[in-house]
This record gives C-alpha cells, structure tokens and sequence, in this order.
C-alpha cells in the first residue's frame, strides 16, 4: 500500500479548533492511542501532551509572561524546547546544556519566560533521539499581536508525518542508519493536526489565517492552493509585506502564517497538493465551499504585521564565521570507532547531540554578526538557530529556520543579544541526532 492509497482510506473532516491555554498552566506527557488514519483504521500508541497530538495550541498575547508546569508521565528523560521564541537560556529546554533532563515517571519542570514577539512559534522535546518527536510530541505555540489582523478564522494546520504500518502501528526504529544518512524519516502517512485530513469546509467571503507548523522530523512540504491565490504574512513568526505564495515551502521545524480570501464559488471544491517531492506529489486535502451565499465579494487590501522588537543587525560593522555542513551518504565521516552512527559534519566535526563539546563559535554580547552557511552536501537541510531571530540575506525575510538547498550557501545576520550557550543544528531530526549539530556561546 502506497501513501496516496494509505490516504484515500482515512476519511475525515478536521481540524479541531486551537485549543487555547493548557488547563491549569499545566501539560501533562503521556503515551495515549489516537486515530490518526480515520475509522477504518486502528488507533495508534502515540505520545501526547494533555493527552493530543498536536497538543494544545497555547495562545498568548504579545507581552504576556508563560508559565507552565511540565509533567513527565512517560516511561523517559523529556524536556520541553520552545522554537523560535527568544527567551532567557535556562527556559530552552536543551537537555545537559540549559537544564538536567526532566526525570522519567513524576519528573516535573516550570517553564517560565516572557514572550516579547507576537507570531507562530511551536513546541517540542530536544532530545538525542528523533523519537519523542516522531511518537507525537509537539505543539504550536501562537502568540497574538496586540492589534491582530481581522479574520474570519484564526486556524492552526500543524503538519507531521509518519512511517505506520497496515494496522496503523508506528515504526519504531527512530534512527535508522539509511534514513539517518540520506534525506532523514520520511513517513508514509501525512496528518494535519493529528489527523489524515480529506475535506476543509470553507464559505465564500471567509478571510483565514492560516499559520502552518511543519513538524515533521524530516518531510519537507510544497503546498499548492489550487484556484486560490494565499498570501504570506510571516515567515516562522516574523511579518513580511505581504506576498503571494504560490507554492508554499517549509522545512521541518518552519512555520508561515497564510491569508487566504475563500473567493471561489459556494459549493465548489479545490485541492491543496503538496509537491515539494515532485514525483511524489499528492492531495493534502480539499477544500469545500459549503452551499451558502458568500459572505463578501471583495476583501480589504492586506497591511503588514508590526514588526517584532528585533534588534537590526548593522551588516557594515557585522563580524564574519563561515559555517560549513557536510557529510551524508557517501559522505567523509569515519563510520568506526569514537563517530560510529555519525554521518554529518559542521565544520569538520560530528557532533552527537548533547555531549558536552566546545562552543563552535563564541560571540561578543551586542555586536552584529553574518554566518555564511555552506551546505556542501547533496541534501536539503533546514539549520535552526536557538535564542535569536536572524535576516535572511538579501531581502527582508526573519526567520529562526532557514532551507538550504543541495550545494548551496546562505547568509544569515542577527545581533548576539541573548547570553548563553544555544544550539545551531539541523531540524531533520535524524541529521540532528547524527552530527549535524553545534552550539554557540553568547558571552
Ligand atoms: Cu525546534 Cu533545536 O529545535
Ligand atoms: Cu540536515
């Protein structure tokens, strides 16, 4: 059974609404069974927070302080990481590096920061391993604007993946070598918040917000809004003018916050494809016009978010690092001895997740800096940077996430203002946890 056959079986509409603030301050992590496939299909043993996956869609407004106490029911060390959001070293829940990992069975942890950008952010577990992730821990975490944009709806698509077998049973080799060497855990089976979705029922005249979490371990996506023309208004988090997107793409830990006017024909429907492996495209989900006279016939002129409290790095005075990944199939890492199961490289050097190692870069408090990031190697790689927002150069675009293409380079600037050891690593899960990982001191 191929993944489009696997699909067409689930059949059910979704998207349960954002779920607000977690009960009582609280998230709980357990394993539970859900459907993700649809009735016909088995539950799955997954591991949740306050029992869903995703699990709840925190909402905050722009300012507010989060606390939230962590409760570890699993049978495993977790800690909580709180992607994208620029927050004091010791909230970011890198395990042996800002906190000691949350004790299996009844460990407990407060998580407490303030939370100065407005946007998309998400969270999850940070550690060595890709399993806590692919078993279903993560969930988004949106933190309104002070003067929101108007919309109809305010929808979170958190987007994920996984290997499932013909009784919906989880793969659970988590780093397979072949996987782990190559383009990373590529599932066969595609939910949106925690379901295989089929329909998306929309009426004519509606203006949604759409922020899309990718947190698959490795998937990329390429979406496609047919007979409809999205726009972009932020990219993981952070405003840009508003852009039409006409194929929308996100690596593995990336968000984009979509407008999309609904003004197709009441009752007619139209597919959302998902391209970004070109032979492997597929219908994501279709959306479907309910039978209703439309809501408006044109929709007010989109305006730019307020850009969030974000030094500006000054790229005259910056100071330089060249950062080069390397590896991968076929790739120079030794396969014995000390960096056996390592395939990855940042500037020569596997790291395996977590080991306490020397800083690959220490940066001076307050002074503006430009990583040149070089991927030399012959896959795509989303390299994620904790504790700061940084430019993508040229252009306009912030991001805490940005895609490397094969064989290509980036450049990213960000002022060093948030003291502390953060990590810089590749967001396929399997890169990660196989030597594509460093950390970078702010003193
Ligand atoms: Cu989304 Cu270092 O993580
Ligand atoms: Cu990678």
């Amino acid at each position: 059974m191929n993944r489009r056959q696997f699909l067409s079986l689930g059949a059910l509409a979704l998207a349960r609404p954002a779920a607000g603030q977690a009960p009582g301050g609280r998230l709980r992590v357990a394993p539970v069974r859900q459907s993700l496939a649809g009735p016909a299909h088995p539950a799955t043993d997954v591991w949740a927070y306050n029992g869903t996956v995703p699990g709840p869609a925190l909402r905050y407004r722009q300012g507010e302080r989060l606390r939230l106490e962590v409760e570890n029911a699993l049978g495993a060390e977790t800690t909580v990481h709180w992607h994208g959001v620029r927050l004091p070293n010791a909230m970011d829940g890198v395990p042996h590096v800002t906190q000691a990992p949350i004790a299996a069975r009844g460990g407990r942890f407060t998580y407490e920061f303030d939370l100065p950008d407005a946007g998309t952010f998400w969270y999850h577990p940070h550690l060595g391993n890709p399993e806590q992730v692919s078993r279903g821990l993560y969930g988004a975490l949106v933190v309104e604007e002070r003067e929101p944009p108007e919309v109809a709806r305010d929808l979170v698509w958190v987007l994920s993946d996984w290997e499932l077998d013909r009784e919906a049973r989880l793969d659970e080799e988590f780093l397979n070598p072949m996987a782990a060497s190559h383009d990373g855990r590529i599932g066969n089976t595609v939910t949106l918040n925690g379901v295989v979705p089929e329909s998306f029922a929309v009426r004519a005249g509606e203006r949604l917000r759409l922020r899309l979490v990718n947190a698959s371990s490795a998937r990329i996506y390429a979406l496609t809004f047919e007979g409809h023309a999205p726009m972009v208004i932020a990219y993981d988090g952070h405003p840009v003018a508003p852009q039409p997107a006409a194929r929308v793409v996100l690596g593995p830990g990336m968000r984009a916050d979509l407008m999309l006017d609904c003004a197709a024909q009441p009752g007619s429907r139209h597919r959302v494809i998902d391209s970004f492996y070109r032979r492997n495209a597929y219908e994501l989900l279709r959306l479907e016009y309910r039978d209703e006279t439309p809501l408006r016939r044109s929709f007010p002129p989109l305006r730019m978010l307020r850009t969030n409290p974000v030094a500006r790095p000054d790229l005259a005075r910056a100071l330089r690092h060249r950062v080069v990944f390397g590896g991968g199939a076929m790739g120079a890492v030794p396969s014995q001895g000390e960096h056996k199961g390592m395939f990855w490289t940042v500037n020569g050097k596997p790291i395996r997740e977590h080991d306490h190692h020397a800083p690959l870069l220490e940066l001076k408090s307050r002074q503006s800096y430009l990583l040149e990031l070089v991927n030399d190697t012959a896959w795509h790689h989303p390299i994620h940077l904790h504790g700061h927002a940084f430019r993508v150069l040229p252009g306009e675009r912030w991001g805490d996430t940005v895609l490397l293409e094969p064989k290509s380079r980036a450049e990213i600037a960000f002022v060093a203002d948030n003291p502390g050891d953060w990590m810089l690593h590749c967001h396929v899960l399997e890169h990660q946890a196989s030597g594509m990982m460093a950390m970078v001191r702010v003193i």
